[in-house]
């Protein structure tokens, strides 16, 4: 088993009968749903709401239903995958172009669990580089702030296009190779106009399992 589905076995153990269920996006968590198919065919009961079109086609292509959010009031657990987490257990995520659902679902749910395999661990965030979500209207005049920023972007391109989120919105990747004050680079983004969401997630996970080598590692947030 590689380290990815290692850690999205592992994390089934979280889950418990009558659970509402947040279900990230990435190839970690094409590992958990493909699990929890099977646990749901053997009659385990749970509610899932999904954080991208790719998660829904997959969920409903092995028989999970995918509610709407607006029809639940809250989530018990969201099990998630990460581009990158550190020893805070802050993260960047977004790789996939999901961020600003994830954030979405993330900042509804009772428990938090990212999924990653050891090559996600860091110490310092940033050599990933930091996806941000924004609108298209006026997106050069934010490309020319994150350049004067020294922030290093690209904006993300799909088959000779520019890539399109599930909202209908561009990304901008920041190249910044060391963020050091994570929680300071969220506001700061967060703020300026155009910015629908940044793919730092601070103080958000309250468990990352790491699949490492032939087993499995778990951190609890302090
Ligand atoms: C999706 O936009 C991302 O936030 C993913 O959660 C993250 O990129 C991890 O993906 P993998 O599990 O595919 O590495």
């Amino acid at each position: 088993m590689n380290e990815k589905q290692l850690a999205a076995e592992k994390s089934i153990e979280f889950i418990k009968n009558g659970m509402i269920i947040g279900l990230g996006t990435g190839s970690t968590v094409y590992f958990l749903v493909n699990k929890l198919a099977e646990l749901i065919n053997n009659g385990l009961s749970v509610k899932c709401v999904s954080t991208s079109v790719q998660t829904t086609k997959l969920a409903n292509s092995l028989s999970i239903e995918i509610f709407d959010f607006n029809e639940l009031d809250y989530i018990d657990l969201t099990i998630d995958g990460a581009d990158e987490v550190d020893s805070n257990l802050n993260g960047i995520k977004g790789g996939g172009g999901a961020l600003l659902f994830e954030k979405i679902v993330a900042s509804n749910s009772k428990q938090i669990i990212w999924i990653v395999d050891a090559s996600k661990v860091v110490k310092t965030l940033g050599k990933f580089p930091l996806p941000v979500e924004i609108v298209p209207y006026g997106y050069k005049s934010l490309f020319k702030k994150f350049t004067d920023f020294g922030y290093k972007p690209i904006l993300r391109k799909k088959d000779n296009g520019v890539y399109l989120t599930d909202s209908e919105n561009y990304i901008i990747d920041l190249h910044l190779e060391e963020i050091q004050n994570s929680i300071e680079l969220e506001m700061k983004i967060k703020m300026l106009p155009g910015v629908v969401e940044v793919g730092l997630f601070n103080n958000i996970a309250d468990v990352v399992i790491i699949g490492k080598g032939e087993s499995t590692q778990i951190i609890k947030r302090k």
